[in-house]
């Protein structure tokens, strides 16, 4: 397959391009090649690649900066899918985006399907929202993949900074009243390669299997570099005082992904000890 990947130099495509140049014709564009939401440079890249999907990750991904600078999360998040899926509709490719779990409130107790509906707390959680609605704009194939939690080789994570943390602070504290899917950034991109070969359609959840708060998760991510994990102390969302309002509880329930792609995810607790492990962290 021929495909075009948006956002390739981030967090997430740093993991996916490789993998997905193992087996398909790949070609992509970061934030110095041009703005997502401007039309002009991107249509004519589109169409001499001649894509069969585009794999849209570019993003405004700063939860609380998009709470400040929220004209600019919509253009980027909303206005910027809206092109990608027009890019699309012109070359007749399909599209694929990736969203997030802040689309969702936070109110239930049990992991959400892709059938739950959403109520957005955040500016970020509401522009990724309106940018999966901008991808079904045209007549064209489309599907979303929400994600959460993201960490991995291709960048700055919550995994390096407790890292960090821990080498710099004798103790440190984390919420641990939000509960969500720690998802490694590898494994996604095995699910995404698995969707695209199948034709998606409709919205997807891609995450690691199971729960954590972001405490359990710093704990278990000193665990995992050998520090003593009650050097991590609990806190609540409401001391830790963030600007974006984030969901208490926001697991996803991923069965249809790993139906649909033949991919199963292992669960948050192997991906990481595999990512620890396997990462040089000189
Ligand atoms: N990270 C997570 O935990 C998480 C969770 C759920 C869903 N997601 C979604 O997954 C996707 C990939 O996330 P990621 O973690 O790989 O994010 P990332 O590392 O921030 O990558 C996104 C890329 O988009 C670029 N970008 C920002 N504004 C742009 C613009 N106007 N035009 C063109 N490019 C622009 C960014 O450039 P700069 O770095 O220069 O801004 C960055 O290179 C995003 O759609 C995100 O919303 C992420």
């Amino acid at each position: 397959m021929r495909l075009f990947v948006t956002g390739w130099d981030g967090l997430l495509g740093s993991s996916l391009v490789p993998l997905l140049q193992e087996s398909h014709e790949v070609t992509g564009v970061g934030i110095q090649d041009g703005d997502i939401a401007d039309g002009t440079w991107l249509f004519p890249r589109v169409s001499a690649f001649r894509p069969d999907w585009i794999i849209h990750l570019a993003a405004m991904t700063a939860v609380d900066a998009c709470e400040e600078a929220k004209d600019e999360a919509y253009r980027v998040n909303e206005e910027g899918s809206a092109i990608v899926a027009e890019a699309a509709f012109g070359a007749r490719a399909g599209v694929l985006g990736i969203s997030t779990d802040y689309v969702f409130d936070g109110k239930k107790q049990t992991p959400y399907g892709v059938e739950d509906p959403v109520n957005p707390l955040s500016v970020y959680g509401h522009s990724k929202w309106l940018g999966e609605e901008a991808l079904g704009r045209y007549d064209s194939r489309w599907a979303v993949v929400r994600s959460a939690w993201l960490y991995g080789p291709g960048g700055r994570s919550f995994v390096s900074t407790i890292r960090n943390l821990l080498n710099t602070r004798e103790t440190i504290k984390v919420v641990d009243d939000q509960v969500g899917s720690p998802t490694y950034t590898e494994d996604l991109a095995r699910l995404i390669e698995g969707l695209v070969r199948r034709e998606p359609e409709g919205i997807y959840h891609g995450v690691n299997r199971g729960a954590a708060s972001w405490f359990e998760f710093a704990q278990e991510i000193a665990r995992c570099f050998g520090f003593d994990p009650n050097r991590i102390q609990p806190t609540s969302t409401e001391e830790f005082g963030r600007p974006a309002p984030r969901p208490p509880y926001s697991v996803l329930d991923g069965s249809r992904a790993e139906n649909v792609s033949r991919v199963t995810m292992r669960s948050w607790k192997d991906a990481v000890h595999h990512f620890i492990e396997n990462q040089s962290w000189d």
